[in-house]
């Protein structure tokens, strides 16, 4: 996929430039907190690029899902400080964001000010792409960039319509992440190792059945893989799945059962807490009260095993409790290993809580590309439509 690049041949000087960037990171007490590899230190790159090139920078994003209504909790107020510590210059923040209030701050912004507006889904028409809302933004700017690569499966207002509505150009991040992921794209899927964890089956349902489809092999691990297990009638002690997932999961090993790689063995505990006694067993001897926590030792080297048979490899989703650091050796075993893999395959890795374990393990240059999409990565290799890119494309 080719996209209209925001290179140096396009003058942005003394324009004001709509930036839709993907800052949805955790704050924690009012501060974000994230890697060197967070969206927020990726999307300052381009907003950089821009402001020092004596744009009248304007940027966009959104937090969280609050519906349409002002939720405070997910103000980007502490975006607006995060980014301000890593640019060169002062990052002011406007609560509006859209109207007169606004319109005169932006008319009053110099080359090179960045001006971050309130987060941009508390409006109520921007998750149902509506005009309205795109013409409005639209009014604010010369130019669109979009450098949210994370949001891009998104048909929102400030993702699709401003694209049309303005000049808009694919930034920088975005561009990178869209260049790599085509040349994954391009390769064999048959080669293709996909290692997915975290939680929920029917949120990725889509994507896995596609890249089952097209013949990739799928290692399962973390609360993904529970349903699995039941579906297979081994017994899980206490750990909870959504029910929902069960019949997905049980119609997934009837179709493509020799695809899909299981745990073979996992650690288990009574209770989720630091320090708690763990038990390893085989995934058929889970005892009653045992919960899963992470993947055993014969899983790592099985999933060791099918990596080093595969050209490509893409990893999303821990396979563990990984917030507590007791539960999350499995996890950074594979991720170790995924990272000896790198130039004799390709390596993608994405998601919200999947980067903070490559920063935390300070293996963040190790891959041949760390995305700052987890739906949006697998949604774009596993061939959907990316309503956000469609717009910008030239080929
Ligand atoms: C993400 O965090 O993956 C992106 O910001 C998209 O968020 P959404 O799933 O709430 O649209």
């Amino acid at each position: 996929m080719k996209l209209r690049a925001l290179n140096q041949r396009v003058g942005v000087k003394d324009e004001r430039v709509l930036v839709r960037v993907d800052t949805d990171v955790p704050v924690v007490k009012g501060k974000v907190v994230e890697g060197q590899n967070g969206r927020l230190h990726r999307a300052a790159v381009g907003i950089e690029w821009l402001r020092q090139r004596g744009a009248k920078v304007i940027v966009i994003g959104h937090r969280g899902r609050p519906n349409g209504k002002r939720v405070a909790a997910l103000s980007l107020a502490p975006v607006a400080r995060k980014l301000e510590e890593l640019m060169t210059g002062t990052v002011s923040f406007s609560k509006e964001i859209t109207g007169p209030r606004v319109k005169k701050r932006v008319e009053s912004m110099e080359p090179g000010d960045i001006l971050v507006l309130e987060n941009v889904r508390f409006l109520q028409g921007e998750e149902k792409n509506d005009p309205e809302v795109g013409s409005k933004l639209a009014s604010l700017g010369d130019l669109y960039v979009n450098d949210a690569f994370a949001t891009s499966h998104r048909e929102h207002a400030s993702l699709c319509l401003l694209a049309r509505l303005l000049p808009s150009y694919a930034g920088l991040e975005l561009q990178h992440e869209v260049e790599v992921l085509s040349k994954v794209l391009r390769r064999a899927p048959a080669s293709l190792l996909v290692i997915l964890g975290g939680k929920k089956i029917h949120t990725k349902i889509e994507t896995l059945e596609a890249f089952l489809r097209a013949g990739a092999r799928v290692c399962i691990g973390g609360a993904l893989a529970t349903p699995f297990y039941q579906a297979q009638g081994w017994g899980i002690g206490n750990s909870s799945y959504d029910k929902k997932d069960l019949p997905l999961s049980k119609e997934l090993l009837k179709r493509y059962g020799k695809q899909l790689i299981l745990p073979e063995d996992v650690v288990t505990v009574r209770v989720i807490r630091r320090r708690a006694p763990q038990t390893a067993s085989l995934g058929t001897e889970v005892e009653d009260r045992g919960i899963i926590v992470d993947v055993g030792p014969q899983t790592i080297k099985r999933f060791q095993e099918e990596m080093s048979l595969a050209k490509t490899i893409v990893w999303n989703g821990p396979l563990g409790i990984v917030e507590t650091p007791d539960f999350a050796k499995g996890t950074h075993a594979v991720v170790k290993a995924m990272a000896r893999q790198t130039g004799r395959a390709m390596t993608v890795v994405g998601g919200g809580d999947t980067v903070p374990v490559v920063d935390a393990l300070g293996l963040h240059h190790a891959f041949t590309l760390v995305s700052t999409g987890g739906g949006a990565m697998m949604a774009f290799l596993a061939g959907q439509k990316m309503p956000g890119l469609e717009a910008l494309k030239i080929s």
